[in-house]
């Protein structure tokens, strides 16, 4: 049975670890007023679950549609800001480099805002926008659309083909970036102490790193202020929110 510990009994975990590795999620966000991917959906949002807009079916379905919620989530992000627990765990980094290796399901760049370097992150970037096909190899097109020429709209499109431009995050059912979950995969073998904090534990591959770390051998931490679906992973459960529980462990 895995006991709930105070942040004391852990915060001694992490002086003495040699290796350490950080899974975060949507909770990571919540106190930058990030809502998370479990909380309800808003405003005209609310009759839609995320698991109906953020695949390839419903993007291809209706491009608009999905094109326009990824934008209001962009646009929602434009006041938001890293909190304490983003900046704890940047600081820890640059206080001990490479001791922390840092791994999120997060596609909000928030740690990436706080400064942590090395960011695996495996479903990729609120920000970014690739191409949804191949180039459609229009005449003297060079085969490759090109993103500064794209033209506007909702979603942009190539000036010289059909192609269209989606957003750069891991939709589900898309394998996740092979090289950032491979140096996850790494990450969770090599770490003597795992802290899994703002994650609900349900979706796979992500989830699996807990699993992976304490089959090799880490202890590992779930810090969540709800049960998760990794508790029965974990040496320890820290039952605390983020941005009070991270610059405990971490170091402010
Ligand atoms: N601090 C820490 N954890 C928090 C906080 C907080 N302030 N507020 C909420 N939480 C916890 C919730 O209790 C929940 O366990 O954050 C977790 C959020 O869970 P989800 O919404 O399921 O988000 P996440 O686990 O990141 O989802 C994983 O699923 O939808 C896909 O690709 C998407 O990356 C996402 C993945």
């Amino acid at each position: 049975m895995t006991a709930i510990t105070d942040i004391a009994a852990v915060g001694t975990w992490v002086r003495d670890a040699r290796a350490i590795a950080v899974l975060s999620g949507a909770g990571m966000s919540a106190e930058s007023g990030v809502p998370t991917f479990r909380d309800a959906q808003t405003g005209l949002w609310a009759k839609f679950r995320p698991e109906e807009l953020a695949t390839e079916a419903a993007f291809r379905a209706d491009p608009r549609r999905v094109w326009d919620w990824y934008a209001s989530r962009r646009e929602m992000m434009k006041d938001v800001h890293p909190n304490a627990g983003h900046h704890a765990i940047a600081a820890f980094q640059q206080r001990h480099p490479g001791r922390l290796t840092l791994i999120t399901q997060n596609v909000d760049g928030l740690h990436q805002a706080a400064g942590s370097v090395g960011t695996l992150a495996l479903h990729g970037n609120l920000f970014e926008d690739i191409w949804l096909d191949p180039c459609m190899g229009a005449p003297g097109h060079g085969g490759v659309c090109d993103v500064s020429r794209a033209l506007p709209g909702r979603p942009p499109t190539c000036a010289d083909c059909s192609n269209a431009l989606r957003p750069g995050v891991v939709w589900f059912g898309e394998m996740l970036p092979a090289v950032a979950l491979a140096a996850a995969e790494d990450a969770a073998q090599a770490c003597d102490l795992m802290l899994v904090v703002g994650t609900s534990g349900a979706v796979y591959p992500a989830a699996g790193l807990a699993h992976t770390a304490r089959q090799s051998g880490a202890r590992v931490v779930v810090i969540n202020p709800e049960p998760t679906e990794l508790d029965s992973v974990a040496h320890a459960l820290v039952r605390a929110t983020a941005a009070v529980a991270m610059p405990a462990l971490l170091g402010g």
